[in-house]
């Protein structure tokens, strides 16, 4: 018994005076402030003094935040990237430093040495699984899509459309004939759905593939300007599952979402205490879950659960 209990001790006190800094990308959606909220929540369960700085969208400022963090001597770093180039030789300052380095969300086009493990879900899959339930919904009819992009140079945005392509391909009735960036925002969602109905003509769009929630719900919102009904007149489909897409779904005016998990810190955070307290590596790639919710689930109830877990 002694012997556990002091085995467990020191593990313990080392997790509680953990310092870790968290560059986040900024507060695009409402899946983005959701991660925020989680990974505060997570870090003060565990008694880690999180340090967070908000780089409003720039990599420039999450590289400063990056050095920062490094100057300060911190025990680890997360970060989620707001593009995927670009990160070589900030990271390479944390590893000199031997400062652990954990992504989280989005990936990075660098060497794997360079981080200790990223967590994230299968970005491309989430697409195709948008791909392949528009392809089961449309069967043969002639499909006109129009698609949202987040935002440019963004692994989401490169590895969402690859897999949406790879999910429809082969099916030559359905056709993305408009393709623009949106930055994963609710306004820029609208504002670019509003070009496409007008290039297009309205009823000429059969369906809309958003690379997040928040740009479908603007999207919605253009749509219904247009005088037409999102959801039948055209169809949408997006990533994420945040509250309002499900509430969407309920209404009628969304038909598909597919799940990302706002709680990248839990096993980031895992990941990190086991590291630093007895040197255990993680897989380089922890893999979140991915889920399709279509009209077919209570998404009322799950709009009211979600609401109530602080999204
Ligand atoms: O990197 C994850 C993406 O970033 C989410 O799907 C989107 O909502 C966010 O802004």
């Amino acid at each position: 018994l002694l012997a556990s209990t002091l085995a467990i001790a020191p593990i313990a006190a080392m997790a509680a005076d953990l310092t870790i800094g968290f560059s986040q990308i900024g507060s695009e959606s409402g899946w983005r402030a959701a991660e925020t909220t989680v990974t505060k929540q997570e870090a003060e369960k565990r008694g880690i003094d999180l340090k967070f700085a908000d780089a409003q969208q720039k990599q420039e400022n999450q590289i400063k935040a990056i050095r920062s963090f490094i100057a300060q001597g911190v025990d680890a770093i997360l970060v989620a990237p707001v593009v995927a180039t670009g990160w070589d030789e900030v990271l390479e300052e944390a590893k000199d430093a031997d400062i652990p380095v954990v992504l989280l969300d989005r990936t990075v086009d660098a060497d794997k040495s360079l981080y200790l493990t990223a967590v994230t879900s299968d970005l491309v899959h989430e697409g195709r699984v948008a791909g392949e339930w528009l392809v089961s919904e449309m069967g043969d009819q002639d499909c006109r899509i129009v698609e949202l992009q987040g935002t440019t140079g963004s692994s989401p945005a490169i590895d969402r459309k690859k897999g949406f392509e790879e999910g429809i391909a082969g099916h030559d009735n359905l056709q993305i004939v408009r393709s623009q960036t949106g930055d994963f925002t609710r306004a820029q969602g609208k504002v670019v759905m509003e070009s496409f109905l007008k290039a297009e003509g309205g009823e000429n769009i059969c369906a809309l593939y958003a690379h997040n929630d928040d740009m479908a719900v603007g999207a919605i919102q253009a749509i219904k300007e247009a005088g037409l009904k999102p959801g039948e007149d055209i169809k949408i489909v997006a990533i994420d599952a945040v509250p309002d897409a499900h509430k969407a779904i309920a209404e009628g005016e969304m038909n598909a979402t597919i799940e990302l998990t706002p709680n990248m810190a839990g096993p980031a955070l895992d990941a990190l205490e086991a590291y630093l307290a007895s040197g255990t590596e993680p897989e380089k790639w922890i893999q979140t879950e991915s889920k399709l919710f279509t009209s077919e689930d209570d998404n009322q109830a799950i709009y009211d659960m979600k609401k109530d877990l602080g999204y």
